[in-house]
């Protein structure tokens, strides 16, 4: 057994339901299907029905179950409001959110509109506020425990990053949301988690981030210092943990799955990794000398 293969216990989600949003391409799609595998029903929602009724369509071909896919844009909270109304009357409930949507591409943040900002904040911000505050009023309202909110964040919600400003800033307030939501619903039976992934190869991401040659070119996997992007399985059985009561003491935490990749150059000294055993070997004299003078 290792890290490409599923790690919780068949079953681990039987009688959950859970809603994914963006469930229908990239990570979402991965952790939507293993949590159909884990006996969970799913709701995927985003804004192009095509593409999420025929990924609804695989994954009950290939792991049976219900998948109900619902067009939806997040950034409209009466679309929202609807989606979660067409998920209750489906499934009765719905156990546990994913916030996995997003919008995101790399620029130099001088030449970004104000347009190009919100269309980014829109998305990953206001978004899943519009997600996590409808699902939440409900199950307030219906009195629904045990519920649980997976946030997908990014290593950069806590350190900044340039050149993806927007998006930065929109994960941060996720995050911040997050570990609010944690402490203050925690008295109705909420859990608000979340999940930082590094790289994950997925044609979302790398089309907007990394688009042609640019991971080789750039030599992006030499930032890892595991040496490799992330398998969408390893990030899925993650993601499954947390939305399922084996993590039901877990609240208002982030986990970080990137390899080390956040903390390669936090490190003051990490660019000591470049040097050889003989330059080491000249090193050590150095300091050794060093020390008796
Ligand atoms: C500068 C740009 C731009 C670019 C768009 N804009 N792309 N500006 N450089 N590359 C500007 C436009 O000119 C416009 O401003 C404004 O942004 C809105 O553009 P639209 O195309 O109308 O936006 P919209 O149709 O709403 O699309 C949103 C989107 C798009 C975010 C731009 O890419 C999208 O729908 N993405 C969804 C999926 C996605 O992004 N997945 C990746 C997630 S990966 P003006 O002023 O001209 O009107 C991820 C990884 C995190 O989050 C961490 C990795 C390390
Ligand atoms: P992706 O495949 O592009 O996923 C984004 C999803 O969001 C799409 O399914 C998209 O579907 C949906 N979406 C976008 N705007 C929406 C809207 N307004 N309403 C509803 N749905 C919307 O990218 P991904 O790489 O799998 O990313 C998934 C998550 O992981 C994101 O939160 C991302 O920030 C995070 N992440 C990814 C990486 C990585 O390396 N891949 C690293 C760190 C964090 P529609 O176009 O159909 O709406």
């Amino acid at each position: 057994m290792g890290y490409k293969d599923p790690m919780l216990v068949p079953g681990a989600l039987a009688e959950k339901v859970v809603l994914v949003t963006g469930g229908g391409t990239g990570l979402g799609r991965s952790m939507a299907e293993y949590f159909l595998s884990l006996g969970a029903k799913v709701i995927i929602a985003s804004r192009r029905r095509e593409a999420l009724e025929q990924a609804a369509e695989e994954m009950m071909r290939a792991q049976g179950g219900s998948v109900l896919p619902l067009a939806c844009d997040i950034r409209v909270y009466e679309q929202v409001e609807a989606m979660i109304e067409a998920g209750y009357q489906a499934f009765g409930t719905i156990d546990a959110l994913v916030n996995n949507a997003a919008g995101n591409f790399v620029s130099p943040t001088e030449r970004l509109s104000v347009n190009a900002f919100d269309a980014v904040i829109d998305i990953v911000l206001k978004g899943t506020r519009n997600c996590t505050l409808a699902l939440g009023k409900r199950w307030i309202q219906n009195q629904e425990r045990d519920r649980v909110v997976l946030n997908i964040v990014t290593t950069y919600a806590w350190t900044g990053s340039p050149f993806v400003v927007p998006s930065a800033m929109a994960k941060a307030g996720v995050l911040a949301m997050t570990r609010s939501l944690a402490v203050e619903w925690a008295k109705y039976g909420m859990r608000h988690n979340a999940v930082a992934p590094g790289p994950f190869p997925t044609a979302g991401a790398w089309d907007r981030l990394m688009p042609g040659d640019i991971p080789q070119r750039l030599n992006v996997i030499e930032q890892i210092p595991l040496r490799r992007s992330g398998e969408h399985q390893e990030l899925a059985n993650l993601a499954a943990y947390m939305v399922s009561d084996f993590s039901a003491f877990m609240n208002g935490e982030v986990v970080t799955i990137d390899g080390g990749e956040w903390l390669q150059d936090a490190g003051q000294l990490s660019f000591l990794d470049k040097l050889t055993s003989e330059e080491w070997d000249w090193m050590e004299q150095q300091i050794k000398g060093a020390r008796r003078s």
